[in-house]
């Protein structure tokens, strides 16, 4: 779209260079099944949290993550059912002329899913490489790309609306429904096709909320049905101690986030940078064995037996005496050793 600042004929001609692949039996199912995979991540990760309080990154990734569906199925389903149904041709020229024309609150959804979509995978991207060595490096210049592209598409996005009009004011738009919605079009007509196509949208549309809201009741029940209390105490490496007592079932970052001690965590909790460790020093109940995840960081970094990841270890009803063995403003600088580049394993 970025290719709009300078004509649409451009962009219409890219077009097939871009969709040579998506346009496929396997591109269109990698997209639809990566579609498919995230959303369900999504809603498990929605059902398995046990604190909704959150940082500002995470706020922002998890709204986002909820809106792209809503704002994505009528960009979806309006190409899929109207190239099969309508006998569209899904080209620039006539999304534009939709966009800018025809249905303007379409355009305004488009551009909230450019934007909602962009954030989302930047937000995703920076989360995992900014643990990479070689990521200060390459960043000076992913910051200013990771602004440009969005935006230089936003305003081929603009160009083209231009265009659109200047078409509609010399008198050429093209008819996007034929002059009688009543022609046939397989034995169907075009307003029973559309009215269809329209049907289902909501459809999904409204499915898509009733999961989100299904998943958020059989969060609530889950997290009623948890009962016992877990007591926490920390034992810091100023000498300094902390004790806590919560509701059992949450993880130790999750306790720390819930209950304001500041607690590193790089990653935010998945698991992979490996900043939140903690030494369990005793515990009066049975902890839980790592998860291959969890095993694979503290493998990779060398750990001693005793140190788990804070964002993976659920303490158990009764009470926990832990370390945290981070600092909680660590960056990701301190990551690596600055002559080797080698990944600063624990101690
Ligand atoms: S927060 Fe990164 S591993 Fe726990």
């Amino acid at each position: 779209m970025a290719l709009g600042v300078f004509s649409i004929e451009w962009v219409e001609a890219s077009r097939p260079v871009f969709m040579m692949f998506w346009s496929t039996f396997v591109g269109g199912n990698i997209l639809v099944g990566a579609m498919i995979i995230h959303v369900f991540l999504g809603m498990q990760s929605l059902y398995l949290r046990n604190t909704l309080q959150m940082s500002s990154y995470d706020v922002i990734q998890f709204a986002s993550a909820l809106l792209i569906m809503p704002l994505l199925i009528p960009h979806a389903w309006g190409i899929i059912g109207g190239v099969a149904l309508l006998n569209y041709k899904p080209t620039f020229p006539l999304m534009l002329q939709l966009f800018w024309i025809d249905t303007p609150l379409e355009g305004l959804r488009q551009v909230l899913l450019v934007v909602v979509a962009w954030v989302h995978a930047c937000i995703g991207l920076f989360t995992w490489l900014k643990l990479k060595v070689w990521w200060p490096r390459i960043a000076p210049f992913t910051y200013p790309l990771a602004v440009a592209i969005p935006v230089l598409a936003l305003l081929g996005f603009a160009e083209g609306g231009n265009s659109a009009l200047a078409l509609l004011q010399a008198g050429t738009v093209l008819p996007i429904q034929p002059a009688d919605p009543a022609v046939q079009l397989d034995g169907v007509t075009f307003s029973e096709n559309f009215a269809f196509l329209t049907t289902v949208k909501w459809g999904m549309l409204y499915g898509y909320c009733i999961l989100v809201a299904a998943v958020m009741i059989a969060r609530f029940i889950r997290l009623r049905a948890i009962i016992g209390m877990v007591e926490i105490h920390y034992q810091n490496d100023d000498g300094t101690s902390k004790s806590i007592r919560t509701k059992a079932g949450a993880s130790l970052l999750e306790i720390a986030i819930m209950n304001d001690i500041p607690h590193a965590n790089l990653c935010r909790g998945r698991g992979r940078c490996g900043t939140c460790r903690v030494l369990v020093e005793n515990s009066s109940g049975t902890i839980s064995q790592p998860s291959d995840l969890e095993q694979a960081t503290l493998t990779r970094l060398n750990c001693p037996s005793g140190v788990r990841l804070a964002c993976q270890l659920k303490p158990k009803v009764g009470s926990i005496h832990i370390k945290p063995l981070m600092e909680p403003d660590v960056e990701t600088k301190n990551l690596h050793d600055t002559t080797t580049g080698e990944e600063v394993l624990a101690q």
